[in-house]
Parts: C-alpha cells; sequence; structure tokens
C-alpha cells in the first residue's frame, strides 16, 4: 500500500473503531491505539518523516486529513459516551453550531497557480531547504564571501553541529543544487525548473518588507538560449499567473552577480484606470542569462550550456492580483483579513 492509501485506511479504522466504543473505557483505549504516544498516528508521522522530500508535498496534506479524522473521531464519540453514561437527554431541537471552513492561504493558493502555470510550460517543480548552506545561497552563485553584493541579503546564521548554515535569502539557492545534481551525475541537461519557496532577510518590516517571504526561482538550461527566449517565457508566465492580458512588460538592465547580463522587469497593467497604483510601473522580478561561473560551479560538464534565469516575490505578485497594498497581512494571522481571500 503506498503511503496515501494507508493514511486513508488508517482514518476509515480509527473512524469505524471509534464509532464502535460504547463506554469510556472502550473510548479510551481507542484512542490509545490510534492517538497514543506509540499509537497509528505515531506511525503515520513516521512514514510521512521518511518520505522523500518532493512527495512531502502531496502526502502532507493526506496525513493531515487522517489525523484530522482521527481526531474527529475521538471527539465525536468522547461527546456521545459521556453523554449517555451521564443519562443527559439530548435535544436534538438544538439548531445545529455554525461550522467554520478553513480556506487556503491566498500565498498559497498563489503558489500552487503559479507551479501549475509553470508545470504546463515544462518546468519541473523543485525544492530546497530553508537552512542551506552558504556555498548554495551564495558561493557558487557568484558571490565570494568578501562580495557587497551580500549587504543587500544579511540574514540568520544558526550552527549546526559543526556547520554554519543560514536561513536561506534567495531561492536562487535552488539553482545552485540543481547544477551540483549535474556534477554528482544525477541530472543532465536541458532542463527547466521552477522553485517556490520562503526566503528570509534580517530586514526591517514595513508595508512592503518583511524577514520573511516567498520567492518564485525559475531556470532554463540549454543549447542556444537567448535574450529573447528569456522574455517570451516572462511574458506568458505573467499573463497567465496574473490572469491579465494587459500586463505591460518593461525590462531595464541591472546587476545580480550570478547572471549576465541581468535584468530588472517592471509591470504596469495598462487597462487600469489613468494614474491608479496598477497603471504606474512597479517593479516585479529580477533575471538575466546564467553566468557560466554558476553553470560551471556545479559541473564543468555544463560548460558551453547556456539558460535563463529568475526570480520574483510572490507576495508582490499576490498583492497585485488582490490589490492587497500591505504584506504584513500574509503572515499577520488575523484571520478577518484572510477571509477575504477565501
Ligand atoms: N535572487 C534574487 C534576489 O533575491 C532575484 C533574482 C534575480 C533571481 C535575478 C534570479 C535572477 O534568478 O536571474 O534578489
Amino acid at each position: 500500500m503506498d503511503a496515501t492509501a494507508r493514511f486513508a485506511a488508517a482514518a476509515t479504522e480509527a473512524e469505524a473503531v471509534f464509532a464502535a466504543a460504547a463506554t469510556t473505557d472502550e473510548v479510551e483505549a481507542a484512542r490509545i491505539r490510534f492517538l497514543g504516544r506509540s499509537g497509528v498516528e505515531a506511525e503515520l508521522q513516521a512514514v510521512f518523516a521518511a518520505a522523500p522530500g518532493p512527495d512531502k508535498r502531496t502526502l502532507g496534506p493526506a496525513f493531515n486529513a487522517a489525523k484530522q479524522a482521527m481526531r474527529s473521531a475521538w471527539e465525536t464519540a468522547k461527546a456521545r459516551v459521556a453523554a449517555v453514561e451521564s443519562d443527559e437527554p439530548i435535544d436534538v431541537t438544538l439548531p445545529p453550531r455554525p461550522r467554520r471552513p478553513g480556506s487556503i492561504h491566498p500565498l498559497s493558493r498563489m503558489a500552487r497557480e503559479v507551479e501549475s502555470v509553470f508545470s504546463s510550460m515544462g518546468y519541473e517543480v523543485a525544492d530546497g531547504p530553508h537552512v542551506e548552506l552558504d556555498e548554495h545561497n551564495f558561493g557558487r552563485l557568484n558571490i565570494p564571501a568578501d562580495h557587497p553584493a551580500r549587504d543587500h541579503q544579511d540574514t540568520f546564521w544558526v550552527t549546526a553541529g559543526s556547520e554554519r548554515k543560514l536561513l536561506r535569502t534567495q531561492t536562487s539557492s535552488v539553482q545552485s543544487r540543481t547544477y551540483a545534481e549535474v556534477g554528482a551525475g544525477l541530472l543532465t541537461p536541458p532542463f527547466r525548473r521552477v522553485a517556490v519557496g520562503r526566503v528570509f532577510r534580517n530586514d526591517a518590516i514595513d508595508a512592503t518588507h518583511d524577514v520573511t517571504f516567498t520567492q518564485v526561482e525559475g531556470f532554463v538550461v540549454d543549447r542556444g538560449i537567448t535574450v529573447a527566449h528569456l522574455v517570451g517565457a516572462i511574458r506568458t508566465m505573467l499573463g497567465a499567473v496574473l490572469k491579465r492580458d494587459d500586463v505591460e512588460v518593461r525590462m531595464r538592465p541591472s546587476y545580480f552577480p550570478f547572471v549576465e547580463p541581468g535584468f530588472e522587469v517592471d509591470i504596469r497593467l495598462s487597462k487600469e484606470p489613468e494614474g491608479s497604483r496598477l497603471a504606474r510601473w512597479m517593479e516585479l522580478l529580477g533575471c538575466g542569462m546564467i553566468h557560466p561561473k554558476v553553470l560551471e560551479a556545479g559541473s564543468p560538464s555544463l560548460a558551453g550550456w547556456t539558460g535563463f534565469a529568475f526570480g520574483m516575490g510572490l507576495e508582490r505578485l499576490a498583492m497585485v492580483r488582490h490589490q492587497i497594498t500591505d504584506i504584513r497581512v500574509f503572515n499577520g494571522a488575523d484571520l478577518r483579513a484572510l477571509r477575504q481571500f477565501a
């Protein structure tokens, strides 16, 4: 049985066992069996923890659903048995308690949409760790230890065993990891990948900055890739992600150590009323042609290959799409704000 089926089977079984429990003792026995320290839930937790990283994204919801189901079966059984044992009459005429279904966080929804747009363009969805090695976040991306570009991306350092690691400041780290896969003989070009993930910066928080935010990194490595491919990919992707046909794109030369040449991309929405915020140019992403040094840091065999890469803030994108003006909405945990996007 695969892990998803196991999760579902455990939930079904728990529901049956809890439903059949007739006394407090039986409910307690079932609780120990399913939810106890070394019960079924703990077993499933171990299955989930042992699953390879890429599978976790799909297994997570299945695992959570099973957990929820077991817990609610327990709650229901407890209440039923308690009512019977205390001999309290159940007033079946009471109106049911209103349910408040949860909703998907606007950023998660945006992330899924972005991933599906890129999947449809032939990109593989990739992932990388939040706690990262210097070499993947900086070094192999052509940002050596003394490089001033580090000053723009101050972060949080942690000591893990003997290793000093950092909370990644950019999902460009997934590029470095991908090229290292080529070096290890695990991947051969051509390839296209997209990574959506959380990044961290030691920044002052205001309406447009947070200490943690989400980046989308996309990159393509193939023969004969040019800036024209880059521009085409960005136009297509922005139209699809923002669900608009009036996205105007402007590119300005810029500097990022891992690309040459590098650009910054601004957008505006030409159908918005003149003078409105969205009709004005706003900076949305950085991109460029992947620096040969960055490819070769992963593998000498990548010499002669070409590619483009871009990195973009998912919050910024969601703010444009939902007309949100303060980035703190996303991590503020204010349900009144988040429910508006349900
Ligand atoms: N990682 C950059 C940042 O966080 C964004 C970026 C710029 C990513 C250019 C790229 C790129 O892949 O080509 O500021």
